[in-house]
């Protein structure tokens, strides 16, 4: 039987504690209390969809052991839509930009597109290309999501929305 750790997280803006195996993943941890948004998808760090926000930076949470998260914070796709305005201008662009098919990769390439934003990342395609490389997407081609990042990005640059 596997060890289990007690860790004490800020999800999404709330305190929890969480019991888990000390082998687990971060994603597994937050998939087991409910937080659905992060999603399974390969486990070893390819697809991205299982992205969130570790201390303000975009992390695989499939790759992050969550017993090592303890005392830190974790931001996914849902909770930032709810409490903060960049994300949320985001998932409205991936709507209006026509960025979301099956949404299986969504909520990955949102949090790697508002941790883009938040570190000041410009409008700029090559780079928004780059970062979300690490994001696969089996749908939409990917200029669709290139399009929403920029976007925002332009609104940013223009002053009509804060990083
Ligand atoms: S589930 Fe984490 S990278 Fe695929
Ligand atoms: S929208 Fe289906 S995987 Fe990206």
């Amino acid at each position: 039987m596997s060890e289990k750790v007690k860790i004490r997280l800020k999800v999404n803006g709330e305190d929890v504690t969480y019991e888990v195996d000390a082998h687990m993943s971060l994603m597994r941890a937050l998939r087991e209390h409910y937080v659905w948004d992060v999603k399974c998808g390969c486990e070893v760090g390819e697809c991205g969809t299982c992205t969130v926000l570790l201390d303000g930076q975009a992390v695989k949470s499939c790759l992050t052991l969550a017993a090592a998260c303890d005392g830190h914070e974790v931001w996914t796709n849902k909770g930032l839509g709810y409490r903060d305005p960049l994300t949320a201008r985001l998932q409205e662009a991936f709507v209006e930009c026509g960025s979301v098919q099956c949404g299986f990769c969504t909520p990955g390439m949102i949090v790697a597109g508002a941790a883009y934003l938040k570190h000041g990342g410009k409008a700029d395609r090559a780079a928004i290309k780059n970062i979300i490389s690490g994001n696969l997407c089996r749908c939409t081609g990917y200029v669709k999501i290139v399009d929403a990042i920029y976007l925002v990005a332009k609104e940013i640059e223009e002053g009509r929305l804060t990083a």
